[in-house]
């Protein structure tokens, strides 16, 4: 087994479940500390566990992080900034879809979860990225960024009725992962840190969750296992030859054209500070 990532900290999220656990459990084999931060530690303690027994000397750990919530995502931050350490990865990987439900600042579950969350958690981890030799940040977002042929922002409002989001808004936050990347590249570009976002294939995880049976399980017998989807991520997040290559998007571990909204600096941009101003305007 290599262990050429030894010295190396990863911040992964929603690593308890699907790619997100097949990524972490990939790079702590390779000897990264893996930081793996989620909403449920009863959930992630198994995870934990089974993955040192498999690995013994994997350097694991939890940090509680929900990214539906601005104060635990300042939390998580807080309590990673403290350690001290440098963060060599930053994995923005959890997500969801098909909800109907509000964040504790009142956005859609879908764009929080997806977005708005993980935006802000870059943020705020940009000093330990940037204290890094080469810091990356690496967004999981999906093929499906394609079925948006137009942008739409009203996923940055607040509500106060929860309403049903389906495809098309996971469809948009998928996209603005990629937009995120893509804009985070430019305002890093006199810095060490470089960004990714991927299409991790399509994988037979807990994401499905919502899809009824018995579609469900014929769905997945037709997808790719977790650990074929975590091959994108853990390339994007560790091949030497990417360390000077910023804000574009993989696809099984090669360098493809997002869609063209997914490609627009301008449309990045207007994210980057759309974006902004939502989180602002929560004042939390
Ligand atoms: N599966 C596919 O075919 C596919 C295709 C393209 C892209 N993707 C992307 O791949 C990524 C990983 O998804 P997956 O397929 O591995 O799904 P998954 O098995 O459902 O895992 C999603 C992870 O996100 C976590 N999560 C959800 N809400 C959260 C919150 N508020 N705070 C913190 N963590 C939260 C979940 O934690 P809980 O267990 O606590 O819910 C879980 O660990 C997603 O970004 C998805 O959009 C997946």
């Amino acid at each position: 087994v290599p262990d050429d990532l030894q010295g190396r900290v990863v911040l992964i999220t929603g690593a308890n479940s699907g790619i997100g656990r097949a990524t972490a459990e990939a790079l702590a084999v390779r000897g990264a500390q893996v930081v793996m931060a989620g909403r449920s530690e009863e959930k992630t303690r198994p995870v934990l566990d089974e993955i040192r027994a498999a690995h013994p000397g994997a350097a694991v750990e939890f940090l509680p992080l929900d990214l539906a919530s601005f104060a635990s995502v300042r939390a998580a931050a807080a309590t990673f900034l403290a350690s001290g350490r440098p963060l060599d990865v930053l994995i923005n990987n959890a997500g969801l879809a098909g909800t109907r439900r509000l964040t504790a600042e009142g956005f859609d579950m879908t764009y929080g979860t997806n977005h708005i969350g993980p935006f802000l958690l870059t943020s705020l981890l940009l000093p330990a990225l940037q204290s890094a030799p080469q810091g990356r940040v690496v967004n999981v977002a999906s093929d499906a960024h394609r079925g948006v042929k137009h942008m739409e922002w009203s996923g940055l409002d607040r509500r106060t009725e929860p309403a049903r989001s389906g495809w098309r808004a996971y469809a948009l936050t998928k996209l603005m992962n990629v937009l995120h990347a893509r804009a985070l590249a430019h305002r890093l570009g006199d810095t060490r840190v470089t960004t990714y976002s991927l299409h991790p294939g399509v994988i037979a995880s807990n994401i499905w969750r919502s899809v009824p049976w018995p579609i469900r399980p014929l769905m997945t017998l037709f997808m790719q296992s977790n650990s074929e989807g975590a091959r994108t991520p853990v390339y994007c997040a560790t091949a030497p030859e990417l360390a000077a290559i910023s804000g574009r998007y993989y696809d099984h571990e090669h360098d493809v054209r997002p869609s063209a909204l997914g490609a627009d600096d301008a449309l990045a941009e207007e994210l980057w500070v759309r974006t902004e101003a939502a989180i602002a305007g929560t004042g939390a």
